[in-house]
């Protein structure tokens, strides 16, 4: 079955959706988008997605002309007709079209595009595979808890990661402080607490970020959302990242060095099940 769009009222084959070249998103990266996981042809989390578009929509003052409940209409039927057992929903708004001009244009409606792409291999917790990961500065701007189309700091340093062997970078600022990857964000143990950074304007807060706290904070295992330091990632006994993409990912090598022998480690492995039940519970029932 072909993958299907929705682009501002109108459902296509991905491949017939157009934008006009004089979109903003196309001209100036002015937009914001969000993605969603399906398994076993239901959507995961779909409502914090949706929630989390609205937010970056609201954050870069775009009025999205549709209600959460109307875009969960159009995603089922998106799924329902693509027949989608297991992919992505990558929802993105921009601006909309307007002549080229750097000011905010009046009274312009906003192109909003969803899709549903199917993935070949159904992920599940059998199928998690380790990463090994590189550090990198994070070259990124001041906002990145908006979820924004202008990804070339990403692209750029995941690109470097894999000229180096690695699937993924961890980025650091200037003060040594880690934020969180080019796609994911991070997590680390060390002395026997796990640590990822707090929410604020340094990190994208990650829908799977926030149900690995909810996990942790239901268990006997300390979770806190504290900065972690580039020195202090040689004492993480263990470390993994988290995305809609890639669920829980263990990290295996950071820079070369091993992190742990045995990946995932206990508090890892510990949180791949309880994830992949949740994900049961809500997909499989
Ligand atoms: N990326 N940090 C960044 C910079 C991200 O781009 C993402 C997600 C995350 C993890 O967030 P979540 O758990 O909500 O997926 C953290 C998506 C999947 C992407 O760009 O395709």
């Amino acid at each position: 079955m072909a993958n299907l769009a929705w682009i501002n009222g109108r459902f296509c084959e991905l491949d017939d959706a157009k934008i006009g070249v004089q979109d903003r998103g196309f001209l100036f990266g002015d937009g914001v988008y969000d993605v969603a996981k399906i398994y076993n042809g239901k959507p995961f989390r779909l409502p914090a997605h949706i929630e989390r578009l609205q937010k970056s929509c609201g954050a870069i003052s775009i009025e999205l002309p549709y209600s959460a409940e109307e875009i969960l209409v159009i995603v089922k039927k998106l799924m329902t007709e693509s027949e989608c057992s297991d992919g992505f929903v990558y929802m993105q708004v921009t601006r909309g079209c307007a002549p080229r001009d750097h000011f905010y244009p009046e009274g312009v409606t906003p192109t909003f595009l969803i899709y549903v792409v199917a993935i070949g291999r159904p992920a599940s917790k059998d199928t998690v595979i380790p990463a090994d990961c590189i550090t990198l500065p994070d070259e990124r701007w001041m906002n990145c808890h908006i979820k924004s189309i202008n990804l070339l700091p990403n692209t750029m340093a995941i690109q470097k990661a894999k000229k180096a062997g690695a699937g993924e970078a961890i980025l650091y600022r200037p003060d040594g402080i880690i934020t969180e990857g080019t796609r994911t964000n991070i997590f680390a143990v060390i002395d026997g607490t796990v640590l990822t950074h707090p929410e604020s304007n340094l990190i994208l807060t990650g829908i799977t970020r926030n149900i690995a706290l909810e996990i942790f904070n239901k268990s006997h295992i300390t979770a806190l959302e504290k900065p972690v330091k580039l020195e202090d990632l040689s004492r993480a006994t263990e470390i993994w990242t988290t995305s809609t993409g890639m669920e829980i990912t263990p990290v295996r090598k950071v820079d070369g060095r091993i992190i742990n022998e045995n990946v995932p480690g206990p508090v890892c492995s510990y949180l791949i099940e309880e994830f992949w039940k949740i994900v049961e519970r809500e997909c499989w029932n």
